[in-house]
């Protein structure tokens, strides 16, 4: 009966921004979800995207479905944007998705069901959710070690050892193509190289978590490495998100994209993803991938697009400075040099779970009960009021 059910405890991560609704002070801070805040506190849609959505409002004719892989427009300027020219379209089926946490999904269930007995090692740490997607598609998660015992920096020696021994033919590696969540450190071009071979010469299936490209070093930068995975791995998965980067969180828009040795490999694992997709939401719904797809269709908006994207990448590179800056005006507080080596919009802090519980408790500043921090939150004219409360709790 309903009335034994147990109360869970709240998410990790959105629970966190629950509880700071419901904080009545006025002065408090919110950053623990990956959303980007412009100076004004607030996230306000992109332009590209208002004007994409004025010219679907003209032209749409129809609210039928789409096909169980989504939209074609957008199914190719995926490809485009996560591969540009390298893999050959024959090889690669896009399916659109509800978001990042859509495809990831989408993905742990094919694996789980056409790739058996195969494994997931995920990254320690990793994002939230990651093990409890992987968990309820039925794919057993282990994990590989990755943050350093500084815990600002790869070990990428532990990396390496952790996929060569414990690792069987077979199984997935999860990776993050760009600013590792949650703690912005991303390998080098160098040591991508290294997993690249590793992946391919051990047999395993490379599996990406790609949210946040545009946030590292650019668009293209960002796709580096993934594609140095493929230059040396003929079969991968790729989960993107268009949450961020066109800032259409709400709308649920993403995609995952599988790459396979040959065609007809191709389409016979689109014909299973799309077995996954059609016995659990069926299809994917229209408006945000058609806002991608129309943006990406013009000249002119993806113009803007880029210059939007880029301006969000160049402020949070710029909030970290400031941050930075801030706290070596506070005495006796820790260097905080290390953000400014991390990429995209998280940090790993190095507060303990005692110290964000006085942040959230005693200063209203909500972070993830890790320490991390999303940058992209922070707010030039409350800067030395946050270095304040940050440097109180340390
Ligand atoms: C985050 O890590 O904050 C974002 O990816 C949002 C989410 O769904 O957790």
């Amino acid at each position: 009966r309903f009335d034994s059910i147990a109360m869970a405890a709240p998410d990790a991560i959105l629970g966190i921004g629950e509880a700071f609704a419901a904080d009545p002070r006025s002065e408090k801070m919110n950053l623990s979800v990956g959303v980007y805040k412009d100076a004004a506190g607030t996230t306000p849609i992109m332009q590209c995207v208002k004007a994409a959505e004025q010219k679907i409002l003209e032209s749409e004719t129809t609210k039928s479905y789409l096909p169980i892989d989504g939209l074609p427009d957008y199914r190719n300027a995926v490809r485009e944007m996560l591969l540009g020219d390298q893999v050959p379209a024959d090889r690669v089926a896009v399916l659109q998705t509800p978001g990042g946490t859509g495809a990831l999904r989408v993905a742990a269930e094919f694996l789980a069901t056409q790739c058996s007995p195969t494994r997931v090692f995920v990254p320690n740490p990793t994002w939230a959710n990651h093990t409890a997607i992987m968990r309820a598609a039925g794919l057993p998660v282990e994990t590989y070690r990755y943050l350093g015992s500084d815990r600002h920096s790869l070990d990428f020696q532990a990396m390496v050892d952790d996929l060569t021994e414990n690792t069987r033919p077979g199984d997935a590696v999860l990776l993050h193509a760009c600013c590792h969540n949650p703690t912005g450190v991303d390998p080098t071009t160098d040591q991508w190289q290294e997993i690249a071979k590793l992946l391919a010469s051990r047999g395993l299936i490379p599996l990406l978590d790609f949210a946040y490209q545009g946030f590292g070093d650019g668009l293209e930068e960002d796709a580096a490495g993934l594609r140095t995975v493929l230059q040396h791995c003929d079969e991968a998965i790729a989960c993107s998100s268009y949450s961020k980067n066109f800032g259409l969180y709400s709308e649920r828009v993403g995609a995952a994209t599988l790459i396979a040795a040959t065609p007809s490999a191709t389409a016979a694992s689109l014909s299973q993803l799309k077995i996954v997709v059609r016995a659990n939401y069926s299809n994917p719904p229209r408006h945000g991938g058609a806002i991608v797809a129309t943006v990406l269709a013009d000249p002119e908006l993806t113009k803007i697009w880029k210059t939007e994207l880029e301006g969000k990448r160049l402020r949070i590179k710029q909030l970290r400075e400031q941050f930075v800056a801030g706290m070596k005006q506070q005495p006796g507080a820790p260097d905080f040099s290390f953000l400014l080596q991390q990429k995209g919009m998280f940090s790993f802090s190095g507060l303990s779970a005692m110290q964000v519980d006085e942040l959230r408790t005693k200063h209203g500043v909500y972070v993830v009960g890790s320490g991390r921090i999303n940058v992209a939150g922070m707010n030039e004219e409350k800067m030395d009021w946050l270095c304040q409360a940050v440097a109180d709790v340390m």
